[in-house]
């Protein structure tokens, strides 16, 4: 960095504590940036009040108040600082709550100035790549179209679905460790790619790892690098996770998975934002946003001693929890719309319709496998029909979802949640009503009379009944007993 560039870099460091002020101002100094100082929030308030700053470094307790609520006024007022927020150590729920605030990142003390200096210098590195696209403090929260193109592939309106993307937004745009958890198959790694979309390292790199997938011995060498000679045979250097994503996010998929021999070592490169290549005596600065993901119970994994505490509190900061499809019903008609205009596109064919009595069985008994189990679902029945069909054979789809909710009794979710509270009372029976008409209309192969006797129905209650829910039928004869 030249002296240039860096001079026009403006902070504020704001503490109580004389001696730790001027030692923050005589360390930032030093790296050749601009420092004014401030004492308290009411000090700060009147500093960041005439004037904007790249970087605002306070600490959490101030006399008259907290570092956050310095962050909460900035944010307010949609301003550009990055704020890097000094806590006591130990104290996860300030840090928490730093990050709730909006804050860039967090340091806890006793401070180390090795990392103090790193911090600070990937807030300044944030604060100037928003200053050089030009963005307007607004649309800090998003970035180009990339983050919103992210967010949009991400299909669903339930509540669920929206609170995750509320989440998105407001982390995306902080150093904030983020775990991703969810049941398989629910979106969690599309989530994470849409935080790194949304970030301002969307234009840096994005390296998904799945931590289950490395063989134990090779797991150092991938993560942190080796120098050329490290292993017999190895005549180049060799980059690991942590080189390649730099300047950019390093997703850590099925971080449960990860040997607890590979936990320490992993934490200690988050922590102390480093990492010394197999072979090399020196270590290696990394500027690198750690999202991790898994599908396991890490607070059990910690109690059963597989996971460490001490990582699992360092990247369980923040939490999103993306649902599984079961508690999200109402996003089944839009998913597999999208799902299958994604397939379409990908095999160049003319997107077919789902039947909606197949949306209703689907609404019904959800597929345990969640997103992807549906996703696959949807592509074999596309490549089962005949080309260019508009709506997908009911015939074919059966089995396949016969088949996949077969595994339910294997895979499902346990007993007291299939059982929880509708939450919707009228649309639960509807939807049971449905599909037991569906049932009974298919064993008797669409007959009316005869799937009315099966239920105690009048044929007339039958009629009622399928035009109130909107049942499609492959004919309208009440007697005809043609095949479907
Ligand atoms: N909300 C969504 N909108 C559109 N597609 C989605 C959505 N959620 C998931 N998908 C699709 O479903 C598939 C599974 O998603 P993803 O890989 O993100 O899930 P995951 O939770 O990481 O799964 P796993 O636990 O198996 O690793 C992907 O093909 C993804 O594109
Ligand atoms: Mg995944």
């Amino acid at each position: 960095m030249t002296s240039n560039t860096a001079n026009s870099v403006q902070i504020l460091v704001v503490d109580d504590e004389p001696d730790l002020r001027t030692l923050y101002e005589l360390t930032l100094l030093r790296e050749g940036f601009g420092v004014e100082t401030a004492e308290t929030l009411a000090d700060a308030l009147q500093h960041v009040g005439e004037r904007h700053f790249d970087v605002v470094i306070t600490d959490m307790r101030l006399p008259d108040g907290l570092g956050v609520d310095l962050i909460r006024h900035l944010r307010a007022q949609q301003r550009r600082e990055r704020c890097v927020v000094i806590t006591a150590y130990g104290s996860a729920e300030n840090a928490v709550e730093s990050f709730k605030g909006g804050a860039f990142d967090y340091l806890t003390k006793p401070v180390d100035l090795q990392q103090f200096r790193r911090v600070i210098a990937s807030a300044v590195h944030d604060a100037k790549a928003s200053r050089n696209i030009g963005v307007a403090a607004r649309d800090v929260e998003f970035p180009g179209n990339a983050g919103e193109a992210a967010l949009a592939r991400l299909v669903g309106e339930s509540d669920g679905m929206r609170l995750v993307k509320e989440r998105i937004v407001r982390v995306a745009h902080s150093m904030a460790p983020i775990m991703v958890t969810g049941e398989s198959g629910t979106g969690k790694e599309m989530v994470a790619s849409a935080i790194h979309a949304n970030s301002h390292r969307g234009g840096g790199p994005w390296i998904a790892v799945n931590c289950s997938a490395i063989p134990e011995n090779l797991l150092e060498t991938e993560f942190f690098g080796a120098k050329k000679g490290a292993y017999t045979g190895s005549s180049q250097d060799r980059e690991g996770f942590f080189q390649a994503a730099r300047g950019g996010t390093l997703f850590l998929d099925e971080i449960g998975d990860l040997p607890l021999a590979m936990q320490s070592k992993l934490l200690r490169a988050i922590q102390e934002r480093c990492v010394r290549p197999i072979g090399s005596p020196q270590e290696e600065q990394v500027d690198v946003r750690i999202i991790s993901a898994t599908h396991k119970d890490l607070a059990t994994e910690v109690h059963a001693g597989r996971f460490r505490q001490d990582l699992y509190y360092r990247l369980n900061v923040i939490q999103i929890v993306v649902p599984p499809l079961r508690q999200r019903r109402e996003d089944l008609p839009a998913l597999c719309a999208a799902l299958l205009r994604r397939i379409a596109l990908e095999s160049g064919i003319t997107v077919p319709r789902l039947p909606t009595m197949m949306l209703d069985q689907l609404a019904l008994d959800p597929l345990p496998g969640n997103v992807r189990e549906l996703e696959n679902l949807l592509h074999r029945a596309v490549a089962l029909s005949e080309e260019n069909q508009l709506q997908l054979e009911p015939s074919s789809l059966q089995p396949l979802i016969r088949e996949a909710a077969g595994m339910n009794s294997r895979t499902g979710p346990p007993e007291d949640d299939r059982t929880a509270l509708p939450s919707d009372l009228q649309r639960y029976l509807d939807n049971a009503e449905r599909a037991i008409l569906i049932k009974a209309l298919r064993e008797t192969g669409f007959n009316r009379t005869a799937a009315a006797a099966r239920l105690g129905l009048s044929l007339r209650q039958m009629r009622y009944r399928i035009a109130r829910l909107h049942i499609d039928t492959p004919n309208n004869g009440d007697g005809a007993n043609e095949p479907f």
